[in-house]
């Protein structure tokens, strides 16, 4: 049966718990506060993209939920860290006041923490499960290693913090479009670059879904930034105006919302061209982009 978005979706929410370890009721407050944001809501995207990319790859998506889960954590963490009071300071996340409103700048800190320390404790007590399989061991950790990657210092991390600077910066499209590909784009693309290595990928899947990606994870913050500008907040979960309000770079602001929306659809069509080899076995892949083109939230 071809599963859509709704069913992946429905799986992460299902297991998104299943990998924190039991903390100690000592620390109820640290589990407390990470569980606040992970079941607030949230459209589950990267994870979802796990799965499908795995599930396109001939993999077992039950075999990959450590991973999935792993991924969701990684971002929520970053969105608490991004909402604090020293980077965007947010009050609104996922419809509910943001984490560190609820439980104090120290907590939220250290709830992401939390969040980003248990996506690689879930992944390393997997791997675990598998030293007497060598074949299954090294898809792991190459999905882990992908995670790695794209979460950190040359990928999420790298692109937050040029954000951060580009509030006294003005910054040319090229600095902007990098900005966006790493601190959005990248944990996208290794979140299909891990699903995809937990099944059978070829070079030229990995080749053509990376492409895909790439486009992907671009055009989701230029919607992003449009969204700040004219978005419904009550279906968006957060504030609108909070960009401007931090003289933020978006693309919006460096070149208005009718360029946005055209760099929108030219990404967007590329994300579907890179699709071409596959005809309809990449109906998932290519229905979401065209969704996610207008979504509004
Ligand atoms: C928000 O991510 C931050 C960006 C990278 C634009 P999402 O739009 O995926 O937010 P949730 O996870 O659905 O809350
Ligand atoms: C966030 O970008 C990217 C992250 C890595 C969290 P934004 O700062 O634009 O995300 P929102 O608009 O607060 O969700
Ligand atoms: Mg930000
Ligand atoms: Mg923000
Ligand atoms: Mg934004």
């Amino acid at each position: 049966m071809e599963r859509g978005y709704d069913d992946y979706k429905r799986i992460i929410d299902e297991h998104l718990l299943d990998f924190i370890p039991n903390i100690d009721n000592k620390s109820i407050s640290l589990y407390e506060a990470m569980k606040y944001s992970l079941t607030a809501g949230g459209k589950r995207l990267r994870p979802v993209l796990l799965l499908a990319a795995c599930d396109f790859a001939g993999g077992d998506i039950r075999e990959a939920l450590p991973y999935a889960c792993a991924v969701e954590y990684i971002h929520t963490y970053s969105l608490i860290h991004d909402d604090l009071p020293a980077m965007d300071n947010d009050d609104l996340r996922r419809g509910l006041p943001t984490n560190h409103k609820v439980y104090g700048e120290a907590i939220a800190i250290l709830a992401g923490d939390g969040l980003l320390t248990t996506a690689f404790e879930a992944i390393n007590k997997d791997m675990m499960l598998y030293f007497d399989s060598p074949e299954k061991m090294t898809k792991r950790i190459k999905a882990a290693y992908e995670i790695s990657k794209g979460a950190g210092c040359r990928g999420m991390v790298a692109g937050q913090v040029s954000d951060i600077e580009g509030e006294h910066n003005e910054y040319s499209n090229e600095m902007l479009e990098y900005i966006h590909i790493n601190k959005t784009g990248a944990l996208m693309k290794s979140a299909i670059r891990a699903g995809l290595y937990l099944g059978e990928p070829s070079s030229y899947m990995l080749q053509n879904l990376d492409v895909y990606a790439e486009n992907l994870g671009l055009a989701y913050q230029i919607a992003d930034d449009i969204l700040d500008e004219i978005g419904n907040p009550d279906e968006l979960g957060k504030a609108i105006g909070s960009d401007k309000k931090k003289n933020k770079n978006t693309y919006t602001s460096l070149n208005g919302l009718e360029a946005a929306h055209r760099r929108l659809e030219e990404l967007t069509d590329n994300a579907v061209e890179a699709l071409a080899p596959y005809y309809d076995n990449a109906e998932f892949f290519r229905e979401l982009v065209l969704k996610l083109k207008n979504r509004r939230k």
